[in-house]
């Protein structure tokens, strides 16, 4: 399974980075916005900085939601680096432009995809990657995992190579359930993937192992 971290946050992609378990990175306009990046130089430089520090995959996401500036956004964006990654929301216009950039040979991410429906269109249309809110689902009583099994299940029969990249991961139990479905990647924030670091068992069996050492040690 790969990790992706879901932040425009230089510092914290360089902590995952340095962790050694990064895979690559997803950005979107609200997480670009948080960061106070603002203006056409000021993103392109930031994309920059993000594909300057990870090995994997960036997806950089376009604002238009007409096809033909979708087009214009995205082969901007995929010629600042062959790590970037298009990502283009799940509208109709979209869907062509996902087309269109597959035939070109440039790497897709649909966003903001809620169904199976969607799912199954996106990789028809080529993407490379599908994103599944699950958090999102969630937040309003559908259980966002299941859509994960359903897609899995989908893109199975079929041998679809669009990757599954879980979206909106919100805790550990969210990462763990993805990984059990089998989802090829998940993104969440840089606490999701510490998280994973904790158990009470390893904190206290530390404190006693180094005890015990300091103790035999006479200290
Ligand atoms: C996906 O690529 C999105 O950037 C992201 O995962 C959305 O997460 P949120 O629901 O926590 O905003």
């Amino acid at each position: 399974m790969k990790f992706f971290i879901d932040t425009a946050n230089l510092a914290q992609i360089k902590e995952a980075h340095d962790l050694g378990v990064l895979d690559g990175v997803t950005t979107n306009p609200s997480l670009m916005a948080k960061e106070g990046i603002t203006g056409e130089a000021n993103v392109i430089n930031h994309y920059k900085a993000i594909c300057d520090i990870v090995d994997g995959d960036v997806s950089a996401e376009v604002i238009a939601t007409d096809y033909e500036n979708i087009i214009k956004e995205g082969e901007a964006l995929a010629a600042l680096d062959s790590k970037i990654v298009v990502k283009v929301p799940m509208i109709k216009d979209g869907i062509k432009a996902i087309r269109y950039f597959s035939n070109k040979g440039i790497k897709t991410n649909c966003t903001l995809v809620f169904s199976s429906g969607q799912a199954l269109l996106a990789a028809k249309a080529g993407a490379t990657y599908v994103s599944p809110f699950i958090g999102r689902l969630d937040d309003i009583s559908v259980d966002g995992l299941g859509l994960i099994e359903e897609i899995r299940l989908i893109y199975d029969n079929y041998d679809f190579p669009t990757q599954i990249l879980a979206a909106s991961v919100r805790h550990t139990a969210h990462l763990l359930g993805c990984a059990e479905i089998g989802a090829d990647v998940m993104t969440g924030p840089l606490s999701v993937i510490l998280a994973l670091l904790k158990h009470p068992l390893t904190d206290s069996g530390l404190a006693q192992f180094l005890a015990d050492h300091a103790k035999a040690a006479g200290k």
